[in-house]
C-alpha cells in the first residue's frame, strides 16, 4: 500500500517534470557537487595559507567584496557579545586569516549542496594549538551570482579550539549539566 502510494507520486512528478519544461531547467542553474567541492577547497587554502601570494591571489576571486563573517563560536572565544560580524568585508579578512598563523590539520567530512546558492562544510581541524582536542565544525556559505563566497555563518567546537589555545575550562561543581 506504501509502496504504491509513493510509486503513484513519483509518476506524478515525473509527469509534471514534463509538463513544466521551466521546472526541469531550473538544476541547471543550481551549484554543482563538483563546483561547491572545488569551493570547499579553494578556500582550505586560504585557510592553511602554506603560499601566501597565491592563497591571496585566490582569496581575491573566490570572495564578494561585500564579505562578512558570522560566528557566535568565535564570539564566544573572544569574550564579545554574540550575533555580530567577525569580519565585515573582503580585505579585513583577506588580511586578518593571511596574517595568522596557518590553519593545520584540515579535514573535509562533508560537502553538501544546500540549495542553489549555499554550500555546507563539515570539517575536523586536528592541528589547532597544542592538538589536544580534535576541533569538529560546520562552514554555511552563502554565494552571490557570480559564486563567489558572500556570507560565512561558522560554528564550531569552542571548548575544543579553547582546550587547544590555552584557555582554562573549569568545570562546574556537582554532576555534568544535562
Ligand atoms: C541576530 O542578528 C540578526 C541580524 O542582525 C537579527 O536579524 C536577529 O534578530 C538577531 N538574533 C537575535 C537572537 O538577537
Ligand atoms: C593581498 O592582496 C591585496 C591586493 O593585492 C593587498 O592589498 C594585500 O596587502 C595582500 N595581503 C597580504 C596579507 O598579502
Amino acid at each position: 500500500m506504501k509502496f504504491s502510494l509513493i510509486a503513484a507520486a513519483a509518476c506524478t512528478l515525473a509527469s509534471s517534470a514534463f509538463a513544466a519544461p521551466a521546472w526541469s531547467a531550473w538544476p541547471n542553474n543550481c551549484l554543482a557537487q563538483s563546483t561547491a567541492t572545488d569551493i570547499v577547497n579553494q578556500y582550505i587554502t586560504i585557510l592553511n595559507h602554506y603560499d601566501v601570494k597565491a592563497a591571496n591571489a585566490t582569496a581575491q576571486t573566490l570572495l564578494a567584496d561585500d564579505y562578512i563573517e558570522i560566528s557566535d563560536s568565535i564570539l564566544s572565544l573572544e569574550g564579545q557579545p554574540l550575533n555580530q560580524t567577525t569580519f565585515a568585508g573582503k580585505q579585513l579578512y583577506i588580511n586578518g586569516v593571511l596574517n595568522a598563523p596557518p590553519v593545520e590539520g584540515i579535514s573535509t567530512l562533508q560537502v553538501l549542496v544546500a540549495g542553489c546558492d549555499q554550500i555546507l562544510w563539515q570539517w575536523v581541524f586536528t592541528g589547532i594549538g597544542s592538538k589536544v582536542a580534535q576541533v569538529k565544525g560546520f562552514n554555511l556559505f552563502g554565494l552571490n551570482a557570480q559564486n563567489q563566497i558572500k556570507t560565512v555563518h561558522l560554528e564550531f567546537n569552542s571548548i575544543a579550539w579553547g582546550l587547544d589555545t590555552g584557555y582554562q575550562v573549569i568545570f562546574p561543581p556537582g554532576p555534568p549539566p544535562s
